[in-house]
């Protein structure tokens, strides 16, 4: 038994990274994906679609409130109903506290926060009609961790952790779970930027600081995210599960 049959996914962020890997592991277990992306989906999506018949992607902007009520009636009409939501759409940002401009602290918030705020708003409204839901947002260990240089990805990032929980809290008796993954560094484009042989120093002691000794791939957080979002986790929410190679539980010191 497939562990998706019969769930109707909205992803966003499907267009790449952990989204697109997401998608394709829930259409491997038979969910009918719905992928949104302020990217079109380029030809990988037809992996989704080959494996999950009635599965489609939509263009929209996370932060525009129009496109995510427009996008979630949709996904109601077309199929009934919205089982799961997997908020992945996000980008990485630079710079310290004195560093940071208004407008990127303001780009950052909004497509990391409030564009998983508005996608659970309004997508969990369907799920309370429906009497049950599970929503996965995507947090990261610089949720947990403070990182130099991260000042408005951080705190983005703990501001999701603690809206999982707020989220957990409000929906806990009406049959929606909430909660989020906390990925350490994994190889998607948001850190291809690491890549440039400038940033190896950079690049090499991230890499140390996870205790498995590598960035992580994109279907590990999948599969973590596909635990959080089947009935396989149905007493777990509000929780933030690490899945971060080790980096978050210590240190290895040479001796
Ligand atoms: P990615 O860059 O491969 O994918 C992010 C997707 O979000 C892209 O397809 C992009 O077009 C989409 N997106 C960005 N702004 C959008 C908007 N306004 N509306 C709709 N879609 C938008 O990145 P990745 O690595 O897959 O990241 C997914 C999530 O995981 C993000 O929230 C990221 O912060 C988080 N994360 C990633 C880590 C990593 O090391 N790659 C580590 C921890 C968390």
């Amino acid at each position: 038994m497939s562990r998706l049959e019969n769930k109707v996914a909205l992803i966003t962020g499907a267009a790449s990274g952990i989204g697109h890997a997401t998608a394709r592991r829930f259409a491997e277990e038979g969910a009918t994906v719905i992928g949104f992306d302020l990217n079109a989906a380029g030809e990988h999506w037809q992996d989704v679609v080959s494996l999950a018949v009635g599965s489609e992607f939509v263009t929209g902007d996370v932060t525009r409130e129009a496109d995510v009520v427009s996008t979630v009636e949709g996904v109601s009409k077309a199929h009934g109903r919205i089982d799961i939501l997997v908020n992945a759409a996000g980008v990485s940002s630079y710079g310290d506290t004195t560093d940071v401009e208004e407008d990127e602290w303001d780009r950052v918030m909004n497509i990391n926060l409030k564009g998983s705020f508005l996608f659970a708003k309004h997508a969990a409204r369907v799920m309370l009609a429906q009497g049950s839901g599970s929503i996965v947002h995507i947090a990261s260990v610089e949720g947990l961790l403070g990182l130099n240089g991260q000042i408005s990805y951080g705190t983005s990032k703990g501001a999701v952790i603690q809206m999982t929980r707020n989220m957990a809290a409000d929906f806990a008796k009406r049959g929606i779970r909430v909660n989020c993954v906390c990925p350490g560094a994994i190889e998607t484009p948001l850190t291809a930027v690491l890549q440039d042989e400038s940033m190896k120093p950079i690049k090499d002691q991230m890499v140390s600081a996870h205790l498995l000794g590598r960035f992580g791939e994109a279907i590990e957080i999948a599969n973590a995210i596909l635990f959080l979002a089947s009935d396989e986790a149905s007493f777990v929410t509000g929780h933030p599960l690490v899945v971060d190679g080790g980096w978050t539980a210590g240190s290895v010191l040479s001796v």
